[in-house]
């Protein structure tokens, strides 16, 4: 392997695994492909932008032509595909985009890899796509029981990557991550929308009780895992990433005003999401098997993330404006107007 495809690489989580690999193999070629859609953030290349090692390719991973001659003039030998759609509440709202990019999309992309003979095929899954547990842990194994427009367009992307496998013997592997978070998180997911909402002294609108409870992954611990699998997984087979840190969403919340040492009074308790999940847990013995351990505790990556957040307000503050102001208000302004009224 020499030329790896990072498809979604300009989002957080592939920025993270595209800075990461241009360190850590000196004979790598790492090629971003992304659509830049409201999400995608060249800021977030700007650590690895002067290397020689690195590309960007600017492309929507459902344009078959852009992909082909991507794959082509590359010379790509495999493909991690962390492109999509990637937030629920927006996938509540209008779920179109999700169904085009997190299906359609990564079925192009499987048939361009199959067409050109790529060694491994890597797609970023999530632990969503197993619906909700009220105990014990997801294991691969376990029937996709989706439940949001979001985690069902990525379990139909999986089920075509199983089929690629299966069928044309595609190599394949699939990784299902739970709850990620971390530097250059885009400021709609709960740690890094509630973090920069407190700096500010906003309200903090937690859904329903806040008494869901999520697996908390360092994106680091997501990132080397995603190398780990595509090194040495087996093709065909999945694998869970857990951060095997379990919290409620209000004990995450209180959690990050006590390190910004800001009030309680921020909580501010709204209508929750349709169909919103109760509970995500991961066994993930399967991928400790081939090697994988956290490299970071939960406290300590919380705390480094709210570090940076405060450090790298010119990376957040102008993506809170224009589009983002205007979903901000499509999804809370009257949620927090109600629970102000209800509250007086
Ligand atoms: P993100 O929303 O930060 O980034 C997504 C990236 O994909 C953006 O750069 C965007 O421009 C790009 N993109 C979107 N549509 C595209 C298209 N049609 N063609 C090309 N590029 C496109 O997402 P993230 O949080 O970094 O998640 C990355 C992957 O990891 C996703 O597949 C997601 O389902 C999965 N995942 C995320 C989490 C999490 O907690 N964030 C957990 C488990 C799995
Ligand atoms: P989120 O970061 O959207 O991830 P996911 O839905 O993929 O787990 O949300 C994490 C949890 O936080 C989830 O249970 C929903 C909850 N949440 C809130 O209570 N308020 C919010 O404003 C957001 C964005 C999330």
């Amino acid at each position: 392997m020499k030329n790896i495809l990072v498809t979604g690489g300009a989002g957080f989580i592939g920025s993270a695994f595209a800075r990461m690999m241009i360190n850590r193999y000196p004979d790598y070629n790492i090629i971003v492909y992304d659509k830049l859609t409201y999400a995608g953030n060249l800021d977030n290349l700007l650590p690895i932008k002067d290397n020689p090692r690195y590309a960007f390719v600017l492309g929507d991973i459902a344009d078959r032509e852009t992909v082909r001659r991507t794959i082509e003039e590359h010379e790509i030998d495999a493909i991690v595909n962390f492109a999509a759609e990637t937030h629920v509440d927006r996938s509540i709202l209008d779920p179109d985009a999700f169904v085009k990019t997190d299906v359609i999309g990564t079925y192009i992309l499987l048939d361009e890899a199959k067409k050109a003979g790529i060694e491994r095929f890597l797609q970023v899954s999530t632990d969503e796509v197993y619906g909700s547990i009220e105990e014990g842990f997801f294991r691969e194994g376990d029937p996709l029981e989706p439940n949001s427009p979001y985690a069902a367009s990525k379990a139909g992307g999986e089920m075509l990557v199983r089929a690629y496998h299966v069928t044309y013997g595609l190599p394949t592997l699939v990784t299902r991550g739970s709850n990620t978070f971390g530097p250059y998180q885009y400021p709609e997911k709960l740690a890094p929308f509630f973090i920069t909402e407190a700096i500010d002294d906003r309200p903090l609108p937690l859904y329903g009780d806040g008494m869901q409870v999520r697996d908390w992954l360092y994106v680091e611990d997501h990132a080397d895992a995603i190398d780990l699998v595509l090194h040495k997984g087996v093709p065909g087979e999945v694998y869970n990433v857990a951060g095997e840190h379990e919290m409620h969403n209000i004990e995450v919340t209180r959690l990050i005003l006590k390190l910004l040492g800001k009030p309680e009074s921020l909580i501010t308790f709204v209508a929750d999401r349709p169909g919103h999940d109760r509970r995500y847990a991961l066994n993930c013995d399967k991928l400790k098997a081939l090697g994988w351990e956290r490299k970071h505790s939960f406290e300590e990556a919380m705390a480094a993330t709210v570090k940076w957040y405060l450090e790298n307000e010119w990376w957040w503050r102008k993506i809170k404006t224009g589009e983002y102001l205007e979903y901000y208000k499509k999804q809370y302004a009257e949620r927090l107007r109600k629970a102000r009224k209800g509250s007086s």
